[in-house]
């Protein structure tokens, strides 16, 4: 049973300055709602009860969003708003499934899911990454039933044009079958040249607790940081029980100021 999902929150969002200079990327609305807001609503769905968010310092305001009890029952205490109090009482069902771990050097993902360690139970987790949004179906569903089919550890994956494969970790495939594939390798934004496919990894994980052994023994890799994409490569030499999900829905990539402003359009042609 996956129950836990980890969200890494503490980038800086430089690729959307000067929006994320004063407000996280991550609580920019999408059409009347925070960017996190849709992935916490995809894990509750797929039946996580469990969110660690890791923040950083200057990222405080995330915490605050949803621990703002004094405004609300201020507010609520002066004037019955009936909009008002079905928000609080969605911001309190969050609240009671939100643990909060600090990273506060940009050390990379892997760096940010390894201070998760100690408060992972079972034996698999999802974690998730909020630039990456995917709407008109579960994605996360589909990976924990391909988790659930293959007792593996699953990626989330998109086919993407071969000249944009350095803007992704890219995998390796072998033995594909309809809607999902044994991953082979992963190189985390390979060359054209170097790219051993188009299938690129889009931001959701479901990886075992073996993985924090895996960051453990990392170095620094591309840019100074500790990526995720080492460690899993190192596991998936290990343990062949690693599986690529082609996902259905469509995907929007909130990262960047052209994909944020594409994904409100996007989400508010929504049926
Ligand atoms: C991260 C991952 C990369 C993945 C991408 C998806 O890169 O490292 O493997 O393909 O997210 O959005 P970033 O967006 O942090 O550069």
């Amino acid at each position: 049973m996956i129950k836990q999902a980890i969200i890494p929150l503490a980038g800086l969002g430089t690729r959307m300055l000067p929006l994320t200079s004063v407000m996280p990327k991550e609580l920019m609305p999408i059409n009347g709602k925070p960017n996190l807001q849709y992935i916490l609503d995809e894990c509750i769905d797929a039946g996580v009860k469990e969110f660690i968010f890791i923040i950083s310092k200057k990222k405080l305001s995330i915490k605050k969003y949803f621990f703002n009890d004094n405004l609300y029952t201020k507010i609520l205490k002066k004037k019955k708003d009936k909009r008002l109090l079905e928000e609080y009482k969605k911001i309190k069902r969050y609240q009671k499934m939100i643990k909060f771990v600090y990273q506060n050097k940009p050390k990379g993902t892997g760096d940010a899911v390894f201070k998760c360690k100690k408060f992972i139970k079972s034996k698999y987790f999802l974690m998730l990454l909020p630039d990456d949004l995917i709407i008109n179906k579960n994605c996360s569903k589909e990976m924990i039933r391909l988790h659930k089919k293959t007792n593996g550890s699953i990626i989330a994956t998109k086919r993407v044009e071969r000249k944009t494969v350095s803007r992704w970790g890219i995998l390796s495939i072998r033995n594909k079958k309809k809607g999902y594939f044994q991953i082979q390798d992963v190189v985390e934004k390979p060359s054209i040249k170097k790219a051993p496919s188009n299938f690129a990894i889009i931001g959701r994980y479901i990886l075992t607790r073996k993985i924090f052994d895996e960051i453990k023994k990392l170095k620094p890799g591309q840019g100074g940081e500790i990526h995720i994409t080492d460690a899993i490569r190192r596991l998936i030499k290990k343990e062949s029980k690693f599986y690529g999900n082609i996902f259905k829905g469509k995907y929007l990539d909130c990262g960047t100021l052209s994909g944020y402003i594409n994904s409100g359009i996007q989400i508010s042609k929504r049926k």
